[in-house]
């Protein structure tokens, strides 16, 4: 039996099947909710239900804790209806010219960032432009039904062709074929097939001063962003902290340091964790969620973009909000989540 989820504030309606999630069913119906990981992990698309009945599914207590829970917090990812449903989300509007397809893309190139990241270039179709929102990504599908998310490291598809940085994760389906440890190794010219772009994390047009949080190859989507900022002349205040465990996790501070050189309401600042004595390391050190709160206490009149790991990113998360006075709506984020995240949903 299908039901009626309605969705306030936005005053719309879409239709669930059984068994389908409220998320499945909004994009389904055309309508976006916020949206990244879609298995559990990530927190965005964290949702009230105001009445009606569902089954929550699982959630981690570091995203929904008890209390949420007895408010009607859930993950719409997860939510599944068993009546007509009332629930409170933020709708998100996007270009109408960006449409999610599923296409094959041939590998182009595969250049070492890192000792443990590579860019990997994708040359895609040309009969159709492949646009997307700087800060969106894209899931490559594979045979057996396993799915796999980066995000596009730029700001557009030059020439059709988009950049992902992908970090080695030992053992890992795809990474470990990237980086030859696999018994198939990609190589350039392999076709793979993609369906995108997707998520909901992109620049909001609001002229609040912005601070982006990166952490390792969250960096990816966030220089997307800035890089679409300069492309489009967008001067408004921003300033980007990405954090590390050592120096060489900062892979393109470089380019960082020059956005910071072109453009004087751009600021950067590199944190590292762990830095060992012969990286001489001059810089911030600490959490870098926490180099950001020592240096705005006070949030409330900005709006944060952040990406990397999920534990970084609720911890960011629930800080600024809670500590910091960010507005909770003003929090976007893109959270990488691995095999062992979604394990620990499963659990
Ligand atoms: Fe639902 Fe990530 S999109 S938890």
């Amino acid at each position: 039996m299908s039901f009626k989820v309605s969705v306030q504030p936005a005053g719309r309606d879409f239709t669930v099947e059984p068994g389908q999630t409220i998320l499945d069913a909004a994009l389904a119906a055309g309508m976006i909710l916020p949206y990244s990981c879609r298995n559990g992990t990530c927190s965005t698309c964290r949702g009230r239900v105001v009445s009606g009945s569902y089954d929550a599914g699982p959630a981690p207590d570091r995203i929904l804790d008890p209390a949420d829970r007895a408010q009607g917090y859930t993950l719409l990812c997860q939510a599944r209806p068993s009546s007509d449903v009332v629930i409170e989300a933020d709708e998100v509007r996007m270009s109408g010219d960006i449409v999610v397809r599923k296409m094959p893309v041939r590998v182009q190139a595969l250049n070492s960032l890192a000792a443990d990241v590579v860019e990997l270039t994708l040359q895609l179709p040309s009969a159709e432009p492949f646009r997307f929102q700087p800060g969106q990504y894209l899931e490559f599908l594979f045979k057996d039904g396993r799915r796999r998310s980066y995000s596009m490291a730029c700001a557009q598809a030059q020439d059709h062709r988009v950049q992902l940085h992908v970090r080695h994760m030992p053992g890992g389906l795809f990474t470990d074929r990237i980086f030859g440890a696999g018994d198939e190794p990609l190589k350039v010219r392999d076709i793979l097939r993609i369906e995108g772009p997707l998520g909901s994390f992109f620049l909001r047009d609001d002229d609040r001063p912005i601070l982006f949080l990166a952490s390792g190859t969250g960096f990816a989507p966030i220089k997307a962003m800035i890089e679409g900022m300069l492309m489009r002349g967008d001067r408004r205040p921003a300033v980007l902290y990405w954090g590390g465990r050592r120096p060489a996790d900062l892979y393109q501070a470089d380019l960082a340091r020059a956005w910071q050189d072109q453009r004087p309401e751009f600021r950067f600042v590199p944190v590292v964790s762990d830095a060992l004595p012969e990286d001489a390391w001059t810089g911030r050190s600490g959490w870098v969620h926490q180099a950001v709160m020592a240096d705005f206490p006070d949030l409330s009149g900005h709006q944060v973009y952040a990406c990397g790991a999920p534990a970084m990113v609720e911890a960011a998360r629930h800080d600024f909000v809670r500590q910091c006075g960010l507005p909770s709506q003003l929090f976007y984020a893109d959270a990488f989540t691995s095999e062992a995240d979604r394990a620990e949903v499963q659990a």
